[in-house]
């Protein structure tokens, strides 16, 4: 149990996720939170990562460092993909262990389940197809991740978790045109339509592959909650149990941000539709007594107010 003068360490405290973790714990009252900046400690840096943990020495973990991105990039750039993430989670996964950290919550990501799997996706069917191609690399780094969280928790009889969250999205995300997710994506795609009055807006592929979303404040209280719950398993689904089409998010968005304006949807044939469908089942989460709180179009436009302050 995290007490409120626990000593915390947050890995990837900058980005969507980790930020959320950070407002969370300091909402709740935590004090005693400990963050460093990727310029004073790369993550993949084996021997500074020992010697830094070593010498904090925090009680919990929460790493929510990453090299994440979209479709683009993680079939571009699979080499950092999977050197990057494979790097900073065994850094941090062994150097947690050997600094004595009982207690530590690992973010994977639901691309780790098969292409063509059953759903909704249940934790039990990890390996049992063959992943969707845009993403092996990262989806590898990250069963490794899983694995690895796994094996310390039967050998050493550690407390290492993996939460696998749906598609989430937030304060802080990542806007780029190349590197950005789907919703984000859309978020930007939606702003241009509204301030250079256009009339269309274009979807990479058909429009039709099925997603669920999640707003990052709900994966945040999901890390804290099961960082404060004994559970047998060790891989466990955070998502909504809901979920839609690109085009229905296409529609949603633009109805949230631009109402009243008649935009045309376009499709874009010669970019990648991803895996067909991505729905999470969320019944073990639920079991522990977890459930997502998300409103969609009042987190959409909560996210859309964030973007616009940063821009
Ligand atoms: N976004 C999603 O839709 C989603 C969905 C499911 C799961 N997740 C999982 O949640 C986790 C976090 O994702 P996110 O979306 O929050 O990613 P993000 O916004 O890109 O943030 C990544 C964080 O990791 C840090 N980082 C990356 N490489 C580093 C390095 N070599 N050394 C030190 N710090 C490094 C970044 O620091 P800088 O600020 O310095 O770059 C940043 O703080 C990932 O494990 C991801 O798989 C995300």
């Amino acid at each position: 149990m995290i007490k409120l003068n626990s000593k915390i360490y947050v890995a990837g405290h900058t980005g969507l996720v980790g930020s959320a973790i950070l407002r969370k714990l300091r909402q709740k009252g935590y004090k005693n939170i400990i963050t460093i900046s990727r310029k004073k400690l790369n993550l993949k840096d084996q021997n500074k990562v020992f010697k830094y943990l070593k010498k904090i020495k925090p009680e919990f973990i929460f790493i929510a460092a990453a090299k994440v991105g979209g479709i683009y990039s993680n079939s571009n750039y699979k080499a950092d993909f999977i050197y990057d993430n494979l790097s900073i989670q065994l850094n941090l996964i062994q150097g947690a262990y050997m600094s004595g950290v009982q207690n530590l919550i690992f973010l994977g990501s639901s691309c780790v389940y098969p292409r063509m799997c059953k759903q909704p996706i249940k934790e039990k069917y990890l390996l049992s197809g063959k992943l969707e191609k845009t993403n092996d690399a990262y989806a590898i780094a990250k069963i490794a991740g899983i694995k690895m969280c796994e094996s310390y928790n039967i050998q050493y009889g550690t407390n290492y978790r993996c939460l696998m969250p749906t598609n989430t999205f937030g304060p802080n995300d990542n806007y780029n045109d190349l590197n950005s997710h789907f919703f984000p994506a859309l978020i930007k795609k939606v702003h241009q339509i509204n301030i250079k009055k256009l009339s269309n807006l274009t979807l990479w592929g058909n429009g039709k592959s099925r997603r669920e979303v999640i707003f990052v404040d709900d994966i945040a209280e999901a890390c804290i909650f099961f960082m404060n719950k004994k559970t047998k398993e060790s891989l466990i689904n955070i998502g909504t149990g809901k979920d839609f089409s690109i085009k229905q998010y296409a529609q949603i968005i633009l109805k949230t941000i631009i109402p009243n304006k008649n935009i045309k949807i376009k499709y874009d044939l010669s970019k990648p539709n991803g895996t067909p469908r991505k729905l999470l089942s969320i019944s073990l989460a639920k079991k522990y007594g977890w459930q997502a709180k998300m409103k969609l179009k009042e987190s959409i436009l909560f996210t859309y107010k964030s973007f616009l302050k940063k821009k």
